[in-house]
């Protein structure tokens, strides 16, 4: 393609806002040409700060626009497999936003209609694979530096949100495990080279957020998979640290051990007042993959327009949500779930 890509956002909230500025000023040969969100106050956030011809309230109305390429799904989680097979049909290139879906049928509803437009490029923003830290620790593993990588010990934990945010946001997230450990299941797979998950154990808690308990999901919760092969994976999520948010993961090999993002875990203010003197945490992701972010969609644009692979597929992505599923399962009913 030789003209700039013509980009759609779907969703402006907490990170559909973010990933609408970085289409709008950070993407090379990309041009954010619309969005949609069902809410006025969001719609005129796009139209006063991005300065866009289209701004609509239904994702119907999106996907119908003539002039538009791709289009960026950033909307609840419940929404994306629909959304993102209208797009599909529309001939439009699709970026949905982690997970897929919540359930596998509907991941696979969605690849089977991919799978009918090949030209058509589909990405699942697993931003980790984007970052630099994750992918420099890659690259070690393909040059062998820890030779066979045997097990991986991943981390992500959010600092708490006393507004309760994830309460309201747990009926669609699909829970702790769907929502925040499936960026970890995706970085064990890349990691330990794509293994076929056997089995999974998990156990949780509601530390904090008791209102979690409604829709039966938890505020900490720690998982297990086991692989064919052998290789194991120990995924502990959080959303209510106190000091900030730390995305961390560990790999063990036959030859050593790597350690991801624990000098990134910090905001890289030094701070000293009557408490003592200390390192500030990250608030939130965004502190801590807001690169990484920019480069994935680059990555996107760049596949759209001819120049790069996808790093990533639709089976990935499935595959990540049967994990998650099972996982959540599993945390539910008590008992190992076998894949
Ligand atoms: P949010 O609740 O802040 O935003 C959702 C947005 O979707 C809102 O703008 C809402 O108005 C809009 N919306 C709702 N129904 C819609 C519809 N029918 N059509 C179009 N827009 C609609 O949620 P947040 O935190 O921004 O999450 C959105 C997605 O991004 C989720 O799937 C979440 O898993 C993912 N996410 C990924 C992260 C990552 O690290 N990759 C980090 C945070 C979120």
């Amino acid at each position: 393609m030789e003209r700039a890509v013509r980009i759609a956002i779907a969703g402006l909230g907490r990170l559909g806002r973010r990933h609408a500025d970085i289409f709008r000023w950070r993407v090379r040969g990309a041009e954010l040409v619309a969005a949609c969100s069902p809410v006025a106050e969001e719609r005129a956030w796009a139209q006063q700060e991005l300065g866009l011809a289209h701004v609509v309230a239904g994702f119907d109305e999106l996907v119908a626009l003539p002039d538009v390429d791709a289009v960026v799904i950033v909307t609840p989680t419940s929404l994306h497999a629909d959304q993102a097979i209208a797009a599909l049909e529309a001939g439009k290139h699709v970026f949905c936003e982690k997970p897929l879906a919540l359930e596998v049928a509907d991941c696979a509803r969605v690849e089977a209609v991919a799978a009918r437009r090949p030209a058509q490029k589909v990405l699942v923003g697993f931003v980790r694979r984007f970052d630099p830290s994750y992918a420099a620790a890659m690259a070690k593993i393909r040059e062998g530096a820890i030779g066979r990588p045997y097990l991986v010990r991943s981390q992500t934990l959010d600092q708490n949100d006393p507004s309760g945010f994830f309460v309201k946001f747990a009926p669609t997230s699909g829970g702790i495990f769907l929502d925040m450990s499936i960026h970890d299941i995706d970085c064990a797979r890349w990691l330990l080279d794509g293994p076929r998950a056997k089995r999974v154990y998990a156990s949780g808690i509601i530390a904090i957020h008791e209102g979690l308990a409604e829709c039966g999901d938890v505020d900490n919760g720690v998982a297990t998979i086991e692989f064919h092969g052998g290789q194991l994976a120990v995924l502990t999520a959080s959303r209510t640290l106190t000091w900030g948010m730390e995305a961390t993961t560990e790999v063990f090999g036959t030859a050593g051990r790597l350690a991801i993002g624990q000098d990134l875990k910090r905001g890289g203010l030094d701070i000293a007042d009557q408490h003592g003197a200390r390192i500030e945490g990250l608030a939130n992701f965004w502190d801590r993959f807001a690169d990484a972010f920019a480069v994935e969609a680059q990555t996107f644009v760049d596949a759209v327009r001819g120049d790069a692979e996808l790093p990533l597929t639709l089976a990935d992505a499935a595959e990540n949500t049967r994990i998650g599923r099972a996982i959540s399962d599993a945390y539910r009913t008590g008992r190992a779930v076998d894949l």
